[in-house]
């Protein structure tokens, strides 16, 4: 097997980007297969910063296939500007590859996605509005237009015509908004078609081919775990399958295929949009993480909702995904405190529990049961080598081991791709 899956094991914002630069100098071909723009992925190197929300962090090697899976939801306009962005910094896209089966992101699932959370009120999911959710709607509904189609113009000028039909009744009856007009979008999407038909193809024959060639093909998740339709904190969650899972049937190719699954955690927990947090921190320590760690959404510049690491969560996020690897990041915004927390268990009705409940009202009343642990003040960011980490530091990282029953295959200890302490090198599972 020649297949590493990188997953985020929380909810969302791991440093997915980070790791998947990381681990793509080694890759062939490295493949998103789920979410769309919803996605924010930070890679910095040669004291640059990217911001990444479609095309796959594995872009920055120039001889590597980028790959965007069929279980991803394509929106034409971010995805051309990305390309844009990245060829006006001379980065290499021509190893981009977008798979003719993705369904296409419609101006109409942008408008829908605002109205349907303005009309949650109080219950809205906190989603970040790029019309994720009602793209995906529309692929289970089965009347979702796919890359293939958007490729045909009278294909796609029939399949266009019927659902703007239905989507302006619901706009216009639902929502009291204005209707979107035929002749705006068509030509709006003809011409992104035209730009974007040569990246196009069936990618699945290309990560299989790849993989039957033993090539190393990296899969980078998107979202968290989570956040995972299924498995997440639903309804709170995206619309896709974050899980280890959604890999394979997001790229085409057979679970069979996928045995490394990297699970990329930070040193504590993060959170953007609404939905239950056990270990969120209101005050001044959860203050100073978002400072230190400067936890601001890449796609929507939200604060993001700050806790301790949660190793119920992470169990839980272990057994969905069959995590065989942990990937922690953003140890060094732990360095300064006194003392730092895990929660290992919760307490629901005065009993300890160790499973995440599915029910919102008992997710509610869980209480975090801690273990606190001496802190370190050392700054740890130019750090190389496990043994030169604070000892406290280290006790951290292995209890945290224990509790996740996870071992650590790497510890990141700054944003740039060489601020990376290696334990163990996933790619070798994979040969
Ligand atoms: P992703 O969505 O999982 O790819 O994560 P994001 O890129 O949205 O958020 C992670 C943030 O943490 C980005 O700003 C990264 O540059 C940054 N980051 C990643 N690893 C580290 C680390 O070890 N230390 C610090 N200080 N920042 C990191
Ligand atoms: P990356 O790949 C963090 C969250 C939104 C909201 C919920 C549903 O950068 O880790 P959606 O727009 O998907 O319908 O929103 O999911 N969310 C993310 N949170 N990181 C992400 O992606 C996210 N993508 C979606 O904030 O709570
Ligand atoms: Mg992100």
């Amino acid at each position: 097997m020649t297949a590493v899956v990188i997953v985020g094991s929380q909810w969302g914002d791991e440093g997915k980007g980070k790791m998947t630069d990381y681990l793509s100098q080694k890759a062939d071909v490295v493949v998103r297969s789920q979410g769309g723009n919803n996605a924010g992925h930070s890679i910095v190197f040669e004291g640059k910063k990217y911001a990444l929300r479609l095309v796959p962090s594995g872009i920055f090697g120039a001889h590597k296939q980028a790959v965007i899976g069929n279980g991803v939801v394509i929106n034409p306009k971010a995805l051309l500007q990305e390309i844009h962005y990245l060829s006006g910094n001379g980065i290499d896209t021509t190893g981009l590859r977008i798979s003719n089966r993705a369904h296409i992101t419609m101006p109409y699932h942008i408008a829908l996605d605002q109205y349907e959370e303005e009309a949650k009120g109080a219950n809205a999911v906190g989603t970040t509005k790029r019309g994720i959710g009602p793209t995906y709607m529309d692929k289970a509904a089965r009347i979702g237009i796919r890359m293939c189609d958007l490729l045909e113009h009278d294909t796609f000028a029939a399949k266009l015509k019927h659902n703007l039909a239905l989507k302006n009744k619901i706009i216009t009856k639902v929502y009291g908004k204005e209707p979107l007009q035929f002749d705006e979008i068509f030509n709006e999407y003809i011409g992104y078609a035209n730009e974007l038909r040569k990246y196009v193809t069936d990618t699945s024959l290309l990560v299989n081919n790849a993989l039957d060639a033993d090539k190393k093909v990296l899969f980078e998740g998107a979202q968290g775990t989570m956040l995972d339709l299924d498995e997440g904190t639903y309804p709170y969650v995206t619309s896709s399958n974050p899980a280890a899972g959604g890999a394979a049937t997001g790229a085409g190719v057979g679970p069979n295929k996928l045995q490394t699954i990297v699970g990329i955690c930070k040193a504590y927990c993060t959170r953007v949009g609404s939905g239950p947090f056990p270990t969120e921190l209101h005050d001044e320590i959860g203050d100073s993480i978002r400072e230190k760690g400067n936890e601001y959404g890449v796609v929507t510049h939200r604060p993001r909702r700050i806790g301790w690491f949660d190793s119920v969560a992470m169990r839980h996020a272990r057994r969905a995904d069959g995590m065989t690897w942990l990937s922690l990041n953003l140890l060094d915004v732990l360095s300064g405190f006194k003392t730092v927390k895990i929660c290992k268990a919760y307490e629901l009705d005065g009993k300890k529990i160790d499973y995440y409940p599915a029910s919102l009202s008992e997710l509610d009343r869980c209480k975090p049961i801690y273990e606190e642990m001496p802190g370190w003040d050392e700054d740890i960011t130019k750090v190389k080598k496990f043994e030169d980490l604070p000892k406290n530091a280290q006790n951290y990282l292995h209890r945290i081991e224990e509790l996740a029953q996870t071992k650590l295959a790497t510890v990141s200890v700054g944003p740039d791709r060489d601020q990376t302490i290696i334990l163990h090198d996933p790619w070798k599972d994979a040969e």
